[in-house]
C-alpha cells in the first residue's frame, strides 16, 4: 500500500447530515473527491438536491434523504434507506447543528432545548443508528465523525451552544471507548469561525478582527476541513479514536491580547474566503453583497460580534 492510498475512499459508502450547505456540504464534497459515494441528509430539499448533483458530477453515486435528525424514528429510517441503497455504510459525518445566541441570563428554556436536541441528542441518535448498521455488516467496521466546535473548549458562544459541543466531544470519547471492540472509530472535528450561511451576516470589521487573532491569518472555509475529514474517514486514522481534531488556524492557542503580526500574506485572501459561502447563499436563493454579506440572515450572530468588539 503506497502512503497516499491510505487516504483513498474509493468504493466507500458514506452520508453527511446537514449537508445541503455549509460545513456538511464541504464534508460531502471532500469524501466524494476522495472516492466515496455520499448520501446527503438535511431538511432543505432544494439546496440538498443541488449538493446531490454536485456529488454526482464528481462521478460518485449520491442520494437525497430528508430527515430531521432530532427524531429517532426518522434517523433510523434514514440510515436504513441509505444502507439499502448503497449496500452498506462505512462512513458517517454527524454535522447538523444550530446556534441560538443571546444572553444566558434571559435565555428561554425552549431555545436551550432546541440547541441540545439538535447539537447533542441528534448526534447521539445518528451515531447510535450508524453503529447499529455497522454491526449488521461484514466486515464489522466503520468511521463516525462528529462535528463539534472550538466552543467545546473555550467559552465562545453561549451556554447552550458551548455545552452542547462540549457534550459532543465527551460523547465522542465514550462511544470511541465502547465501540473500538467493533472496529468502529469515533472522532470529532472542532472548527473555529467558519464562513457558512451561519456567518453570512458577520460584518467585515468583525471578520478582519478574527483574521487578526488567528495565526494562519484568514477566516476558515469549508474546504479547510477537507483534509481532516478524509483523514478521519480513511485507513490513515485506523489507530485514532476518541480524538477531537481542532481545525482552527491556531485561533484557540492563546488568549491573544493584540492583533498578531504577519511576516508573509496569508494563504487565503478575504475575497477567496467567501467563495463557498456565496455558493451556499445561491443554493438557498439568498442575496448578498460583494463581500458575501447578507445582514438579514443571522443578525443575532452579527450583534454578538459587534458587542464583543465594540463595533457600532
Ligand atoms: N459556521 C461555523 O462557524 C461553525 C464553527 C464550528 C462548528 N460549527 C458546527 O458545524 C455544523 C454545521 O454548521 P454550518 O455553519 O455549516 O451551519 P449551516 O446553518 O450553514 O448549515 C446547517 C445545515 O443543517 C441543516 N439542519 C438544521 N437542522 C436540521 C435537522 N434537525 N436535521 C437535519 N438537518 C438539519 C440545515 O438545513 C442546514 O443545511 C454545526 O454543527 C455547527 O454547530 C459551525
Amino acid at each position: 500500500m503506497s502512503d497516499l492510498s491510505l487516504f483513498d475512499l474509493t468504493g466507500k459508502k458514506a452520508f453527511v447530515t446537514g449537508a445541503a450547505v455549509g460545513i456538511g456540504r464541504g464534508c460531502a464534497i471532500a469524501l466524494a473527491k476522495a472516492g466515496a459515494d455520499v448520501a446527503i441528509v438535511d431538511l432543505n430539499e432544494k439546496a440538498g438536491l443541488k449538493t446531490v448533483e454536485e456529488i454526482r458530477s464528481l462521478g460518485r453515486d449520491s442520494l437525497w434523504v430528508r430527515c430531521d435528525v432530532t427524531r429517532r424514528e426518522q434517523v433510523q429510517e434514514m440510515v436504513g434507506r441509505i444502507a439499502q441503497h448503497f449496500g452498506r455504510l462505512d462512513i458517517a459525518v454527524n454535522n447538523a447543528g444550530i446556534a441560538i445566541l443571546g444572553a444566558d441570563e434571559s435565555l428561554d428554556q425552549a431555545d436551550w432545548d432546541k440547541v441540545i436536541a439538535l447539537n447533542l441528542t441528534g448526534v447521539f441518535l445518528c451515531a447510535q443508528a450508524e453503529a447499529q448498521q455497522m454491526l449488521r455488516q461484514m466486515p464489522v467496521e466503520g468511521k463516525i465523525i462528529n462535528i463539534a466546535s472550538m466552543s467545546a473548549t473555550i467559552a465562545n458562544c453561549n451556554a447552550s451552544y458551548d455545552a452542547s459541543k462540549a457534550g459532543v466531544v465527551h460523547m465522542t470519547k465514550t462511544l470511541a471507548a465502547e465501540w473500538g471492540r467493533y472496529n468502529i472509530n469515533v472522532n470529532c472535528i472542532s472548527p473555529s469561525y467558519l464562513l457558512t450561511p451561519m456567518h453570512a451576516s458577520t460584518p467585515m470589521v468583525a471578520r478582519q478582527r478574527i483574521r487578526e487573532l488567528t495565526p494562519m491569518g484568514y477566516m476558515e472555509r469549508p474546504e479547510d476541513l477537507h483534509g481532516a475529514v478524509i483523514f478521519l474517514a480513511s485507513a490513515a486514522s485506523h489507530y485514532v479514536t476518541g480524538h477531537d481534531l481542532m481545525v482552527d488556524g491556531g485561533h484557540t492557542l492563546n488568549a491573544w491580547l493584540t492583533p498578531l503580526s504577519r511576516s508573509v500574506p496569508p494563504r487565503v485572501s478575504p475575497q477567496e474566503e467567501t467563495v463557498q459561502m456565496k455558493h451556499d447563499l445561491d443554493s438557498l436563493g439568498l442575496s448578498y453583497d460583494a463581500d458575501g454579506i447578507n445582514p438579514d440572515l443571522h443578525p443575532e450572530i452579527a450583534d454578538v460580534f459587534k458587542a464583543a468588539f465594540g463595533i457600532k
